[in-house]
C-alpha cells in the first residue's frame, strides 16, 4: 500500500513532477534569457540555425508553459485528488508512465524544435509522432485522475477537482483536434485543415490552452492551496461552482479574438469579441473567491511567504484578466 513516505497516499509521482517542475523552470527561463539577449545582441545566435531566435522562441514557450507549468499542474493534481478524495492514487504504474512519457515528450521537443522540425502552429509546434505520444500520455493521465475520483471515500467531489478535471478533458480535446495532420514523412506533416478554418481551429486551441491549461488548471491549484495555507474555508463555495460553469461555457468561444481583422468571417470575429468581454466575470469570480478567502487572515501576510506568493498570483490574475477584456 505505502510508497515509503509513511503516508497512505502515493507521493512518488508527485515528488517526481515537483522536481521536474523546478528543473524545467530553470531550463525554460534560461532559454528565455538567452532569446531576450539575442533581441539585444543578435550575434548570440552564433550564426547557427539551431540556435536562432526563430527556433529557440518556441522552445522557450513550450518549455515554460508545457514543461514547467505542465509538470506543476500534473504533480499538484495528483496530490490534490488523493487528499480531497481521501483515497490512494489509482494505477500507480500508469502514473509512472505518465511521468516518464511526459518527460519523453519534453526531451523530444527540446531536440526537435532547435533542429527546425515544426508544424508552425503556435504553442502546438511539435510534429505528429510527438503529438501522438502526448495524446497517449494525456489519456493515461486522465485515466489515473478520474479513476482516483471514482474510488473516492468522500461523497462530494471538491471543487479543485472540477477545475483539474476540466483542464484534463479539454486539453485532450484541444490537442487531438488541433493536431490532426497528414504526415508526409516522420518529421513533416500538413494540417488537416485549410486556410481560415485552419486559423480558427488553431486559435480555438491556442486561446483555450490559456483558458484551460493556464487558467482552469491553476484555479484547481488555487482552490486547494489557498484555503489550506490560509487555514480558512473557501469564501463562497457557491461562487466557485457558478464561476466554474461560466468559465467553461464562455472560454470556448473567445479564440477568434486572436484573428481580428483577418480573413475570418466577421460574425466569428464578433462572437470572439463579445465572449472575450463577458469573460471578465467568470475570471474575476475566481480571483475574488481566492482573495476573499484571505479576508480575516490578512495578518498572515506578514509572516507567511507562501500566502504572499498566493496573493500576488491572485492579484496578477485579476489584473491580466481585466487587461484582456479591455
Ligand atoms: C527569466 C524569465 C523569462 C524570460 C527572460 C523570458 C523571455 C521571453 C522572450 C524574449 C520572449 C520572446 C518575445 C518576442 O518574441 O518578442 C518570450 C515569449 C514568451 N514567453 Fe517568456 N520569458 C521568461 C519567462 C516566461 C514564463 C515563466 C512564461 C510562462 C510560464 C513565459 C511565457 C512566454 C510566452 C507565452 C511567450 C510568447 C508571448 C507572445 O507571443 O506574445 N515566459 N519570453
Amino acid at each position: 500500500m505505502r510508497d515509503g513516505s509513511g503516508t497512505p497516499y502515493h507521493y512518488r509521482v508527485v515528488r517526481q513532477f515537483t522536481v521536474a517542475t523546478v528543473v524545467w523552470g530553470v531550463v525554460g527561463m534560461l532559454v528565455g534569457v538567452w532569446i531576450a539577449a539575442q533581441l539585444a545582441w543578435p550575434a548570440l545566435n552564433f550564426n547557427l540555425p539551431w540556435l536562432s531566435f526563430g527556433r529557440l522562441r518556441p522552445l522557450h514557450t513550450n518549455a515554460v508553459i508545457f514543461a514547467f507549468g505542465g509538470c506543476a499542474l500534473i504533480g499538484t493534481s495528483l496530490y490534490v485528488v488523493q487528499r480531497t478524495c481521501e483515497t490512494r492514487l489509482a494505477f500507480p504504474r500508469l502514473a509512472a508512465f505518465v511521468f516518464w512519457g511526459y518527460q519523453a515528450v519534453i526531451v523530444l521537443a527540446a531536440i526537435s524544435l532547435p533542429l527546425g522540425f515544426t508544424s508552425t502552429k503556435e504553442y502546438a509546434e511539435l510534429e505528429w509522432p510527438i503529438d501522438i505520444l502526448l495524446a497517449v500520455v494525456w489519456v493515461a493521465y486522465a485515466v489515473v485522475f478520474f479513476a482516483t475520483i471514482a474510488r473516492r471515500r468522500t461523497s462530494h467531489i471538491y471543487v479543485a477537482n472540477w477545475f483539474y478535471g476540466a483542464f484534463i478533458i479539454t486539453i485532450a480535446l484541444l490537442h487531438i483536434v488541433n493536431s490532426a495532420a497528414i504526415p508526409v514523412s516522420l518529421t513533416k506533416s500538413y494540417s488537416a485543415y485549410g486556410g481560415a478554418i485552419d486559423a480558427m481551429v488553431q486559435w480555438w486551441y491556442g486561446h483555450n490552452a490559456v483558458g484551460f491549461f493556464l487558467t482552469a488548471g491553476f484555479l484547481g491549484m488555487m482552490y486547494y492551496y489557498v484555503p489550506v495555507q490560509a487555514q480558512r474555508p473557501i469564501y463562497s463555495y457557491r461562487l466557485s461552482i457558478v464561476h466554474f460553469w461560466a468559465l467553461i461555457a464562455v472560454y470556448m468561444w473567445a479564440g477568434p479574438h486572436h484573428l481580428h481583422y483577418s480573413s475570418l468571417p466577421d460574425w466569428a470575429q464578433s462572437v470572439g469579441m463579445v465572449f472575450s468581454i463577458v469573460l471578465l466575470a467568470p475570471s474575476w469570480g475566481g480571483m475574488i473567491n481566492g482573495v476573499m478567502t484571505l479576508s480575516g487572515a490578512w495578518h498572515k501576510l506578514r509572516t507567511d511567504p507562501i500566502i504572499r506568493f498566493l496573493i500576488v498570483a491572485l492579484s496578477f490574475y485579476g489584473m491580466s484578466t481585466f487587461e484582456g477584456p479591455m
